[in-house]
């Protein structure tokens, strides 16, 4: 039997944080031994909130396959490639655009929330309103079965079935309906107990070298009822904690009881996770500073999955033009 298809992207927004690693990459390393993966640099996306200013796209590009090659993303098990360089992108999208009521765009929940959360970039765009609708020619190009994304994705995934039911109504059965596939993912804080952003300024990045993530683990807020060492603790609201549940699975009841009876002082308990941490994060490190050295192979990887991906994507909108009548 043939593994079902799996097709995820990120848009290239600037260096990967240890949230965004465990709130997806960590499954996308897992996925590629499991199915067929295509994983891709949405940089169309990115320019949907981001036209403005395109200064640091290209870097952004490099510096995310880099995290992607280093976190353990394989080319010899998956297909990575950039949604730019493979133009059947937007005629598809294009095509979807004509048959997708505009209320369906208008009700999207990711839409309303990232209008009033975006206030000072003008996104009153067609591009941004029509997000969800490249999105769903990113999924449908591959005939994915799956969609790995979070929880704030499930609509667009959603959008994405009705956008493939629609089409097959039409014209032809074309695509098959994508499920999401939610995992489980490890949630972890940001370093000052808030959730982890860019915007907070308490990020971890996965690109952060062993002595910067160290000095950002002694920094972490942690119980602030605990103001003598041996006054008890309550690891639940402490963001170190919360760390140990990620990084130290095998020590972290042992830690939470010794927090609880006040036998551990938090800069010892930060020392014990900031070497559990490096376990994890070292090698990834090692790995990326080899990358960095080999610049033409980040290239390699990328143009030879967008050639991957321009294969299927022809034959797609082959399919595509022939049900349409587009196809003179
Ligand atoms: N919208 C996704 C995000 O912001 C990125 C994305 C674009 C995507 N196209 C996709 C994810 C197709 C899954 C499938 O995270
Ligand atoms: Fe947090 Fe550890 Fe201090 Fe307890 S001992 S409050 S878990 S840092």
């Amino acid at each position: 039997m043939s593994k079902g298809t799996m097709l995820s992207g990120m848009r290239p927004t600037g260096s990967l944080h240890l949230g965004n690693y465990f709130g997806a990459l960590e499954n996308w390393v897992r996925l590629q031994d499991e199915y067929d993966c295509f994983y891709f640099i949405a940089d169309w996306h990115a320019l949907t909130t981001g036209y403005e200013d395109t200064s640091d796209i290209k870097s952004n590009i490099d510096n995310m396959v880099i995290d992607w090659l280093s976190s353990g993303l394989d080319p010899e098990k998956c297909t990575m490639f950039l949604q730019s360089s493979v133009k059947e992108h937007a005629e598809l999208h294009l095509l979807f655009s004509m048959s997708t009521p505009l209320s369906w765009l208008y009700r999207c929940p990711t839409y309303k929330d990232q209008l009033s959360q975006l206030k000072e970039k003008n996104i009153t765009t067609y591009g941004f309103l029509g997000y969800p609708c490249l999105q769903a020619a990113d999924i449908l190009m591959y005939k994915a079965d799956a969609v790995p994304v979070g929880e704030d994705q499930v609509p667009h995934v959603e959008l994405t079935r009705e956008i493939a039911r629609r089409f097959n109504h039409l014209f032809e059965e074309v695509f098959p309906e994508p499920e999401s596939k939610l995992t489980k993912a490890k949630v972890l804080p940001g370093t000052d107990g808030r959730k982890m952003s860019k915007s907070y300024n308490n990020t971890i990045a996965l690109s952060d070298d062993p002595e910067t993530v160290r000095k950002k683990v002694m920094t972490m807020v942690t119980d602030p009822a605990r103001i003598r060492k041996d006054d008890p603790g309550h690891p639940e609201v402490c963001t170190v904690f919360a760390f140990h549940k990620v990084f130290n699975e095998e020590g972290v009841d042992e830690i939470g009881s010794l927090c609880r009876s006040g036998s551990i002082g938090c800069v010892q308990c930060k020392k014990i996770l900031a070497s559990k941490m490096a376990e994890t994060l070292t090698p990834i490190y090692e790995k990326r500073q080899g990358l960095l050295e080999r610049p033409a192979y980040i290239r390699e990887v990328i143009e030879s999955g967008n050639e991957r991906a321009r294969n299927i994507a022809q034959k797609t909108m082959s399919d595509v033009r022939k049900a349409m009548k587009i196809d003179w």
